[in-house]
């Protein structure tokens, strides 16, 4: 059994980036605000697809080709997926059938998540404000925003966010996104940013967040001396859905974070909290649309072997081993009766259905 099960968790690990699903109906253009450095997935309604894209700063078009944007793929069943876009990949992706003419286009705009202004709620901090483009001019910046995402928690005090995009609007068209319209004019506004908010919230679980218990233990990581913190990665998560993290069973809230309470960990907002930077041995855990996903134990024995290192510091290099976090143990499964592939079937299917809903075709 343990050789199969190991088998199967190098292949599973992989799986467990997610990236968010984006459609667009065949024949249709779509044109929609992400953020960058979140990897997101181009569906591709037909089969076999053939896939080109042009991106509108660097005014190059391109057929595809690896080399030239090493984090944009074709999938097996012809979707395109980008891992972590960058800004300057704002611009066109168009999908086709060898000989069909119904061609899908997507028109994206690449928000920059590193421009990302932040508000909570609870903390009376205000968004971004409506300005004019020019001077005298008609056309409005302001923020598109997203429906608020689910509540991170459930039966238990969590905090929900909402995404919003910069737009232009001039009288009578539709809202564009800022980098769409403002296109190649590289000249950056300070308004041009997208923007997260923040607000607590609860709600009770439905009895069926308690049906599947389906979670992952990492036993891998530990301090050392070079390090002084080190990065946890939450499995499934992505700043397009709720995300929470617990150390010793304590949550860890934006509220906290933002008002600089946290001195042992620090959630990363480029990715909507699905990294954390911790500074302390704890045990901690994730939950991905409220679904407890997964814990990471510190290292028993390496601690016990840390004043030893102390000493002497010239065997420090060796235990660079031990010092990539996640991925390299994937140790128990819960879940008594279901196999390995059910489980992540479980965990997989149901949290993609779902959100597949977080972002409509514009
Ligand atoms: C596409 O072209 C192939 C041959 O080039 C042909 O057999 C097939 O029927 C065509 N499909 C469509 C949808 O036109
Ligand atoms: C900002 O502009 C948008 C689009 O014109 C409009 O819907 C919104 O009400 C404006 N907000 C404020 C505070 O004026
Ligand atoms: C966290 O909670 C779990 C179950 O609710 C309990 O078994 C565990 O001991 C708690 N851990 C800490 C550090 O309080
Ligand atoms: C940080 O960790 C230390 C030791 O575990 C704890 O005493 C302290 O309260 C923590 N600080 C915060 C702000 O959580
Ligand atoms: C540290 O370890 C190296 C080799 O592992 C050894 O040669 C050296 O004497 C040790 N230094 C101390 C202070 O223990």
């Amino acid at each position: 059994m343990l050789p199969m099960l190991w088998l199967l968790l190098s292949l599973a690990v992989p799986v467990l980036g997610f990236y968010t699903p984006v459609s667009c109906p065949q024949g249709h253009k779509c044109q929609l605000a992400l953020l960058s450095g979140n990897d997101v997935l181009l569906e591709c309604p037909v089969h076999g697809a053939q896939w080109k894209y042009y991106f509108s700063v660097i005014k190059k078009s391109q057929a595809f080709n690896p080399s030239k944007a090493p984090n944009i793929e074709v999938t097996l069943r012809g979707h395109l997926s980008i891992t972590r876009p960058l800004p300057s990949q704002t611009g066109n992706y168009y999908c086709w059938e060898k000989n069909s003419t119904q061609v899908t286009q997507y028109e994206i705009d690449f928000q920059d998540v590193n421009s990302l202004h932040i508000t909570h709620m609870g903390l009376d901090q205000m968004p971004l404000q409506n300005e004019s483009l020019r001077a005298g001019g008609q056309e409005i910046m302001f923020t598109l925003w997203e429906p608020w995402q689910d509540c991170n928690r459930c039966g238990a005090p969590g905090e929900r966010k909402r995404l919003g995009y910069c737009y232009v609007i001039e009288p009578l068209e539709d809202p564009i996104p800022c980098g769409l319209y403002l296109g190649e004019s590289l000249a950056w506004l300070p308004r041009q940013k997208p923007e997260v908010q923040f607000e607590a919230c609860f709600v009770e679980c439905n009895d069926m967040s308690f049906a599947l218990v389906s979670f992952v233990i990492f036993d891998s990581f530990s301090f050392n001396e070079e390090q002084e913190s080190l990065w946890l990665s939450c499995p499934l998560a992505s700043i397009y859905r709720p995300v929470s993290w617990e150390a010793d069973n304590i949550s860890l809230t934006w509220q906290n974070q933002l008002s600089g309470k946290h001195f042992n960990s620090t959630l990363d907002i480029s990715t909507g909290g699905k990294q954390l930077q911790i500074f302390q041995p704890a045990t901690y855990r994730c939950f991905v649309e409220q679904e407890f996903v997964a814990q990471f134990n510190p290292m028993e024995s390496l601690e016990l072997m840390e004043p030893l290192m102390r000493e002497n510091k010239s065997e420090a290099p060796a235990r660079k081993l031990h010092s990539v976090p996640l991925m390299l143990k994937l140790l128990l499964l819960i879940g008594t009766a279901l196999s390995l592939g059910l489980l992540l079937f479980n965990t997989l299917c149901p949290l993609s259905g779902k959100s597949r809903s977080l972002l409509l075709v514009k």
